[in-house]
């Protein structure tokens, strides 16, 4: 049924692909007869390019990435410029002062590697640090504080990344970023309705306010010209020293006097301690698909696949999308993962976590055979891990693919949009308030609403779960989709949506990440609808149990680079402003 209804705007989209985007296609390759690449549906395009891509949530970042691809650099080298940009241009979620997980495709070694570049617990923190005297948690200093920052992992992560697996020096990749926060840029919407939307937290600050408003409090002002002198010296340092600056040098001692003049815990020491993992990515089949997404400290991975196993049971190209059959198996899906999620999940150097149970697909067929296909289950009747075998607002995500089939998958955050809101006086980047992350205390949720166990409990040194979701694809041993999304919590069921998308109802990517979406996450029993699915629906859904948020809300901000038959097909989530798909020409 859906497939003929699309037959319509497929024509329609092939011609107009053809007549409007001229320069986007190049002729050769929009001559008839030849291999459908336009026959892919549905009233959204993907930007296309035969040589190179990078999608980011900002277009003057994309474009850097994409300079550096047209110059010879590899994915890599076109991430990490891209991060350090993001740095200067998307200030509430590219960071310095934040971390991160990327996923690495190497295209002549075929092999995928997963950095961990999260933060860490500084030395000084412990089980009840955020604890207050009555026992609950304080969860302004959880989130607010310098308290709340772990030790950053990003400048780490990116330098570790180009020295390990780019071509190209530091002083190349970070020369497009110092000269944006040297000579600056104009402040769009975007960026002024951000800082005016976190405006209270960013002025208790006093050197957050000279950074990020005008003299008078007012935000940045749309189409003023802003330069960042202290951020440009920061980046300079980075690319004189390298990530020693960093960590040992001059911005170190910047970040610990901070620290020391507002209670923060950070110290030179645990500076010198930061270090980036290399990780085994967590993988997983998926109706033909191989899956490589992120291991712990993230949950995403485990519970992307885990919930591509329970889905697998159920032939979910023959449902209607987004009907309510359709939400509902899903939703029940996503309640049983982030049950489990609560109990099992945190940082694998500290706590054992059941990960092959976890992806078992005996295990994940037990939790799917629990699911009533006509009735919602309550979440209080759902306990992490029933059928487990006995022993047992920002973020930001970008994708990258070079010529050679070289592929980057990066999700970092300072966890809240502009993080903590406190500023490193004299460095010009804001710090993250990731150590909310942690479980501060049993039964008592983080920001996102998570609830979690002493596995994700605070220990010096220790990284916060996470769920982040930097994922690859593959068909027959080649990558075929690059995805991630921020969105807290949220962020998993988001990706799972677009490989769904993608794989059991063949939308080109534009749709799938267009297309509305809805989310579940075991605690608060709340299924989360976005704008777009009707009131019919909500209704059938409510009829089976489900307890439907009143409010609808975005999900998620995906930024997707698909390949078929050797051609790059991105796209950058249309939710928010800003289409930043920068394609190699
Ligand atoms: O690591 C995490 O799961 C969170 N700190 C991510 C935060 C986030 O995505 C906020 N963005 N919308």
């Amino acid at each position: 049924m859906r497939r003929h209804s699309l037959c319509l705007h497929r024509l329609v989209l092939s011609i107009c692909l053809l007549v409007i985007l001229p320069g986007t296609v190049s002729p050769g390759h929009a001559a008839a007869g030849d291999p459908p690449i336009f026959d892919m549906g549905a009233p959204f395009h993907p930007v296309i390019s035969r040589h190179g891509m990078v999608v980011s949530q900002e277009q003057l970042a994309s474009d850097i990435g994409s300079d550096i691809l047209r110059r010879g650099g590899n994915a890599i080298d076109a991430a990490v410029a891209t991060g350090f940009a993001l740095a200067v241009t998307l200030p509430q979620a590219g960071n310095l002062g934040g971390g991160g997980f990327m996923l690495v495709y190497l295209a002549d070694e075929n092999r995928t590697i997963a950095l961990d570049y999260r933060e860490m617990a500084p030395a000084a923190a412990h089980r009840k640090l955020f604890e207050d005297a009555q026992g609950g948690v304080d969860t302004d200093r959880a989130r607010f504080s310098l308290q709340s920052s772990g030790v950053p992992g990003t400048v780490a992560g990116l330098v570790h990344a180009l020295e390990n697996y780019g071509s190209m020096s530091l002083k190349q990749v970070l020369k497009p970023a110092i000269k944006l926060a040297t000579r600056g840029f104009e402040v769009t919407d975007t960026l002024s309705m951000a800082l005016a939307w976190r405006g209270e937290q960013l002025l208790e600050d006093p050197v957050s306010a000279t950074y990020f408003f005008q003299p008078d409090g007012a935000p940045l002002r749309v189409g003023q010209i802003w330069r960042q002198r202290d951020l440009a010296w920061s980046l300079k340092q980075i690319a004189r020293h390298g990530a020693r600056a960093f960590y040992r040098g001059a911005i170190a001692e910047k970040l610990v006097s901070t620290m020391e003049g507002g209670g923060g815990l950070i110290t030179l020491e645990d500076l010198e301690n930061y270090r980036v993992i290399e990780r085994k990515p967590v993988y997983g089949d998926y109706r033909g698909y191989r899956i490589a997404s992120m291991p712990p400290p993230s949950s995403g991975g485990i519970h992307l696949i885990q919930m591509l196993n329970m889905l697998e049971t159920l032939e979910l190209g023959d449902m209607d999308h987004n009907s309510a059959a359709y939400i509902h198996q899903l939703t029940e899906t996503m309640r049983r993962a982030y049950a489990d999620r609560s109990e099992y999940l945190g940082d694998p150097d500290f706590a054992s976590v059941p990960e092959a149970k976890l992806l078992d697909k005996a295990y994940a067929a037990r939790l799917a055979f629990s699911i009533d296909a006509d009735v919602a289950t309550p979440s209080a009747d759902v306990r992490p891990g029933r059928y487990l075998p006995a022993e047992s607002p920002q973020t930001t995500h970008f994708s990258v693919w070079d010529s050679e089939g070289n592929v980057v998958s990066n999700t970092y955050t300072l966890n809240f949009s502009f993080g903590n809101g406190k500023s490193v006086a004299g460095a010009g980047f804001l710090l993250n308030n990731e150590m909310d992350d942690f479980s501060a205390k049993p039964g008592v949720p983080n920001a996102y609403g998570l609830l979690g166990s002493d596995a994700n409990a605070i220990a010096p040194g220790k990284r916060p779960l996470s769920s982040m979701t930097p994922t690859i694809m593959f068909k027959d041993g080649a990558p075929v989709l690059a995805t991630g999304s921020p969105g807290g919590s949220t962020i998993i069921t988001v990706v799972l949506q677009a490989i769904v998308n993608v794989v059991d109802f063949e939308m080109n990517i534009a749709e799938a990440t267009s297309v509305p979406r809805f989310h579940h996450q075991w605690w608060p029993d709340v299924l989360i609808l976005e704008p777009g699915i009707s009131a019919d629906t909500r209704r059938l859904l409510v009829e089976m149990g489900h307890g439907v948020s009143a409010s609808p809300r975005l999900l998620g901000k995906l930024q997707s680079i698909e390949q078929r038959n050797g051609v790059l097909f991105g796209s950058s989530d249309p939710r928010w402003p800003g289409d930043a798909v920068a394609p190699v020409q």
